[in-house]
């Protein structure tokens, strides 16, 4: 069973001091936000109530008494002589990090637009599709020849030629790196990532062994973030390394033509197999990428999805690589879902024949919401620094004071959902930043910025001041 150090914890805690007191409810609010999103494994065994408030500077019986809450509100089982563990009460919470119920709360910790009306057409008319189909035993371990096809097809107008057998099916792009990880991965080896970076990748990556290579990447100077990479791959040479040249989530930032060159290079020279990340690919608002990374290096596996131009219940992503490598990875598929569901690969077949007519859609609406989004936020929260991504579905705030898991703990009480900072770094780093997406209705988002205000004076009303002053900057 897995347990947590104390120092760990500490870290993924973060700093209590600007929380609504009492201190014990506070910690246990941070860790309730640990367990309900992944960060601390369910059935981990958490800390000698001793370490713990040595690690973080408090008293016993602030842990003592969060424990003791964790328990009482189903957070935490206690096993006479064992220790206290992490668990989940009933109720909606996952113990990862995927989308919560509807609810009726404000979800802005996920960036998961609803479906435009061309799905529901999609299906209507793959369902029409399926008797030919229906005599044959339905299983396509590496997709539907024609949705393989169709794949390929895109990836060759984007400037990388492509033959149906470099390309896997898979339910999403997270099993699709999730694939990819495990092909490359064991226990104890590196995987470059950047910092921040997407936290089901981190996750699928921990849960392989990997050894986490975080590299920073800034949005307010990200070429810093090449010479990172570049020297890291270098020195480390891991085996592999998971990137996002492409409006990269969460920061936003578009690697150009010359940057993939140079990249390409380092990872050449180290040996490193790149898992490129390319769900956001599509979605360029102001500029679009230049070909796809695996253009620039060869080896690269790919990995894309339909879930951000078309919809998450869709479930279709894949991975593009050499045709012997997605053979392997369809050995590796094959072993726990067998193949794919054809209807869904039907309609997925409907969508990338119209996806320009789509994509146009697509872009004038997250165009219009980013808008909203971004005054909203320099009209109730002027002293954020945000953003201004060319593409992608997010924004990336930078606040004044690391107070980031604070304001998800207050917001959460008034019926919003938002993702912390740190979620999406390998430790307790990034407590000053928050990602917000705009992928929901303009109203919706006005009403999202005005409680996030509200949570936010809570939050800095806790007990700390803002730390960096003069920043009224919104770029
Ligand atoms: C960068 C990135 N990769 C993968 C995924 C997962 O996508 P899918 O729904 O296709 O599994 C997401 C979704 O949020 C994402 O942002």
């Amino acid at each position: 069973m897995d347990s947590i150090s104390a120092r760990r914890l500490a870290d993924l805690a973060g700093d209590l001091r600007g929380d609504r007191p009492p201190r014990y409810a506070a910690l246990a609010a941070r860790v309730r936000l640990l367990v309900a999103d992944g960060r601390v494994p369910l059935g981990a065994r958490l800390p000698a109530e001793r370490e713990l408030a040595t690690a973080l500077g408090v008293s016993r019986a602030t842990v003592t008494g969060a424990y003791a809450r964790l328990r009482e509100d189903g957070w935490a089982s206690a096993r006479q002589g064992a220790g206290t563990f992490a668990a989940l009460p009933a109720g909606p919470h996952p113990g990862a990090w995927v989308p919560g119920p509807d609810d009726g709360a404000i979800d802005l910790a996920h960036a998961a637009p609803a479906a435009p009306p061309e799905v529901a057409a999609a299906f209507a008319a793959a369902a029409a599709e399926l008797p030919r189909f229906l005599p044959g035993h339905g299983y396509h371990p590496a997709g539907l020849p024609d949705l393989r096809a169709r794949i390929a097809e895109r990836y060759t107008v984007r400037g990388l030629p492509t033959a149906p057998e470099e390309v896997l099916v898979t339910a999403g792009a997270l099993h699709g790196v999730g694939l990819a990880l495990a092909a490359l991965l064991r226990p104890g080896r590196g995987l470059l990532v950047e910092q921040p970076t997407y936290p089901n990748a981190l996750d699928a990556a921990r849960a392989l062994g990997a050894r986490l290579l975080p590299t920073a990447l800034d949005p307010e100077a990200p070429w810093e973030w090449l010479d990172t990479a570049e020297g890291a791959l270098r020195t480390v040479r891991p085996p592999a390394a998971y990137l996002m040249p492409d409006f990269q989530n969460p920061t936003g930032v578009l690697l150009g033509a010359a940057g993939r060159e140079r990249l390409a290079g380092a990872v050449a020279r180290a040996g490193t197999t790149a898992v490129v990340d390319e769900t956001l690919a599509e979605l360029g608002l102001d500029a679009l990428p230049p070909a796809p990374f695996a253009a620039f290096a060869p080896g690269t596996l790919s990995v894309g999805s339909l879930s951000k131009v078309f919809w998450g219940g869709l479930r279709i992503g894949w991975v593009r690589a050499g045709a012997d490598v997605v053979q392997r990875l369809t050995a590796l598929s094959a072993r726990s879902t067998m193949s794919g569901p054809v209807v869904e690969q039907l309609a997925a077949c409907m969508l990338l024949d119209g996806i320009e007519a789509s994509l146009e859609g697509a872009r004038e609406r997250l165009r219009e919401r980013r808008s909203a989004l971004r005054e909203a936020l320099a009209e109730r929260l002027p002293q954020w620094r945000v953003t201004e991504p060319a593409g992608g579905l997010v924004l990336w705030c930078r606040l004044p004071a690391p107070r980031s898991s604070a304001i998800v703990v207050e917001a959460e009480r008034r019926g919003l959902r938002l993702a912390a900072g740190p979620l999406f770094g390998t430790g307790h780093a990034l407590d000053d930043r928050l990602r917000l997406p705009y992928t929901q209705p303009v109203e919706v988002l006005r009403r999202a910025v005005a409680v996030l205000a509200d949570a936010d004076a809570a939050a800095a009303g806790g007990g700390q001041r803002d730390g960096v002053p003069g920043v009224d900057l919104v770029v």
